[in-house]
């Protein structure tokens, strides 16, 4: 039976590989939030962006702003640190729509987070600009975009601090990271995690990498355990339970804040996801990433029925180093998007709006989170798995 397309990055033994001279001369220079003179390391990103608001030491009660075009653990963060979320609408490139500040947003607000969407970073020197005239700080959420350049500056460097999340680019169970171009961070003093979430984190990202067949020699072995363990599983709840690839899958109903599992936020990463962070190399992660990105482009830029959302994805700017997804407009997204989670093809779409955010005219986040589908291009899909959700794509569409 064929391994189910995995969500997000898999552990392989390739995943330590050096990359050869040339490749190396290419890529080791690469821009990344990584690489900012002050970071820290959290559970994730999630945590990342209530961390850089607690460093903001903002009066409770302030306003956040935040897009209209969000996933709920955007939203939760700012509730958590005890703020509260106002929103701003989007332009056709993803970049906040100033405009659609009103001034009384701009008088309360303390903080405003601009995220790079899909790993497609822009220019914030205007955001910047803005925030300064207001004594706005700028959280840069570089979720989707590790690695790149936004305009003038590295990814990252924009902002007073940084959040990304770094089981979205790394075969890690929990990490994420505050980082600052300009600001030292204060302790986050986080606690540290027991010897059995710290053993539970090193068995999922092993049966991760055992389901999808990735260490090879230890794959046979590995699924025999796996399947005791299952069947363990089963008598011990007294029903069927399958294997799932899916790290980061979210219900999809029910309250918002309980769906954005906050409870360890305050905890420090695991141990297993520090050390790969340091000991896992990234050539690999951007080049593959690229590849599955244009051919995305390529066999989707002239279907009917749906289109590239950035007008230049076939050839990928400079700037856009690492994807987290391609994504496509799709006019009939209701039918297409459900068709394809119903046969578990990786790609998914912020409809799961935060209560409260508001309709704004000419936002181009409300028509987003209904036409926009986030097609998963992450480096453990394989040219296969691109070409077969393409071509289910275009079935549906057909
Ligand atoms: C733009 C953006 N910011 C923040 C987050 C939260 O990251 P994490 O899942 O690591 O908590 C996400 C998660 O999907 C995201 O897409």
């Amino acid at each position: 039976m064929q391994p189910p397309m995995p969500r997000g990055p898999v552990l392989g033994w390739d995943c330590f590989k050096r990359p050869n001279p040339a490749e190396k001369s290419e890529l080791d220079t690469f821009p990344s939030v990584e690489l900012l003179p002050h970071k820290t390391y959290t559970t994730s990103g999630r945590a990342a962006i209530y961390h850089a608001l607690r460093q903001l030491q903002l009066v409770s009660g302030r306003l956040v702003l935040l897009p209209t075009y969000h996933c709920p653990t955007m939203v939760a963060p700012v509730l958590l640190a005890g703020h509260q979320p106002s929103y701003y609408g989007i332009a056709a490139n993803g970049l906040p729509n100033l405009d659609s500040i009103t001034p009384d947003q701009a008088r309360l607000a303390g903080a405003m987070l601009v995220p790079h969407y899909f790993g497609i970073p822009h220019s914030l020197a205007e955001v910047r600009r803005w925030c300064d005239e207001h004594h706005i700080a700028l959280i840069e959420d570089c979720a989707h975009t590790l690695f790149g350049r936004a305009g003038e500056r590295n990814v990252g460097a924009w902002g007073d601090f940084a959040t990304a999340s770094l089981s979205k680019f790394l075969p890690v169970p929990e990490a994420g990271l505050l980082a600052s171009g300009q600001r030292p961070i204060a302790p986050l003093n986080l606690q540290e995690q027991g010897t059995k979430a710290h053993t539970k984190g090193c068995l999922d990202i092993v049966e991760m990498a055992i389901v999808h067949e990735r260490l090879t020699g230890l794959n046979t072995i590995g699924n025999a355990i796996l399947n005791i363990k299952l069947a363990i599983k089963r008598i011990l709840r007294g029903k069927n339970t399958t294997p799932t690839a899916s790290s980061n899958c979210r219900p999809e109903s029910g309250d918002f804040m309980p769906a954005c599992d906050m409870a360890r936020i305050n905890f420090a990463p695991l141990g297993i996801s520090l050390w790969l962070t340091r000991k896992l190399t990234r050539h690999n992660i951007i080049r593959r990433r690229r590849e599955n990105f244009l051919l995305y482009a390529q066999l989707l830029n002239n279907q009917s029925g749906c289109r590239p959302l950035m007008p230049d994805s076939n050839t990928l700017s400079d700037q856009c180093i690492a994807p987290y997804v391609f994504p496509l407009w799709v006019d009939d997204a209701d039918r297409v998007y459900h068709e394809l989670r119903l046969h578990g093809y990786p790609v998914f779409r912020w409809d799961r709006i935060w209560p409260g955010t508001p309709i704004i005219s000419g936002d181009a986040g409300q028509q987003w989170s209904r036409h926009v589908l986030q097609l998963l291009c992450h480096q453990d899909l394989q040219e296969l798995d691109i070409k077969k959700t393409a071509a289910a794509i275009q079935h549906i569409l057909n």
